[in-house]
């Protein structure tokens, strides 16, 4: 591990990150970092400052400061449409489709920031649900097929380097498999993926990092690979409290 942690570049470091929304201040000095290829974790309990510290990161708060490199390049002044240019996908909570778009609309609508991307058909591979769906309105989609949509508009952009807010919220366990899968090979394709996940088995499965956000700040930092058996699950519930 040790020797990984050289020879891989931190794709995104985050360095005493504070930030507001209007006068409330929601994070008081976030540090986290992730090396290319991995997938860090971001857990904790409602309103700790997860869905906060990805916003601040894209840039859509925009009240924030300290620093906040992705690829050797400070992004805390820089505008959300920089930011994204700089190949930083998100996958909000909210899923962020358009209802009133088919699948290949919502697909092809958001603007590509690296040319080498995946194909259509690579997408399709991954998700291949969306294939049999292209000409369905978002609104008529399950809840799977919109998470599955809203990972795949991103992934169309070019960006490989994902930030995904509570993928899982609200499937059913067949999908939340499904989209283990999913990630587990963009991670073997080394794509990069900071993810909120309130499902500790499902985030067991892919995370090599864990972050324990608690009232804006990182008060735990947890690696599975240096811990005895599951003890990391045990800590990990523990500050969840489930
Ligand atoms: N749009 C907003 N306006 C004002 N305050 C907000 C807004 N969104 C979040 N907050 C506040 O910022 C703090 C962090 O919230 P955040 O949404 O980042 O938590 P979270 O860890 O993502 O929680 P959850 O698990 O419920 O999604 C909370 O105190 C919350 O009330
Ligand atoms: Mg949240």
């Amino acid at each position: 591990m040790l020797e990984t942690d050289v020879t891989r570049p931190r794709l995104l470091e985050v360095t005493d990150l504070h930030a507001w929304y209007g006068d409330s201040k929601a994070l008081h000095g976030i540090d986290l970092h992730a090396l290319k290829g991995e997938v860090i974790c971001l857990v904790g309990r409602n309103g700790a400052g997860k869905s906060t510290t990805l916003r601040s990161i894209i840039g859509s708060l925009k009240r924030r400061t300290g620093s906040i490199r992705f690829r050797d390049k400070e992004t805390i002044a820089m505008p959300p449409r920089s930011i994204a240019g700089l190949g930083i996908g998100y996958v909000p909570e909210e899923r962020g489709i358009f209802a009133t778009l088919t699948v290949e609309e919502n697909l092809k609508l958001p603007r590509i920031v690296h040319q080498e991307r995946m194909s259509f058909e690579d997408i399709y591979e991954l998700f291949p649900n969306l294939k049999t769906r292209l000409k369905t309105f978002g609104t008529k989609l399950s809840g799977g097929e919109q998470q599955m949509l809203s990972i795949a508009r991103v992934l169309q952009t070019g960006s490989r380097f994902l930030m995904m807010d509570e993928p899982t919220e609200g499937l059913a366990p067949v999908v939340v498999d499904h989209i283990a899968d999913s990630i587990e090979l963009l991670k073997q394709r080394d794509f990069t993926i900071v993810l909120v996940e309130a499902n500790l088995k499902f985030a067991s499965r892919l995370a090599d990092r864990f972050y324990v956000v608690e009232q804006g700040r990182i008060v735990d930092h947890i690696e599975p690979s240096r811990e005895v058996g599951e003890g990391h699950v045990e800590r990990l519930q523990a500050y969840i409290g489930v």
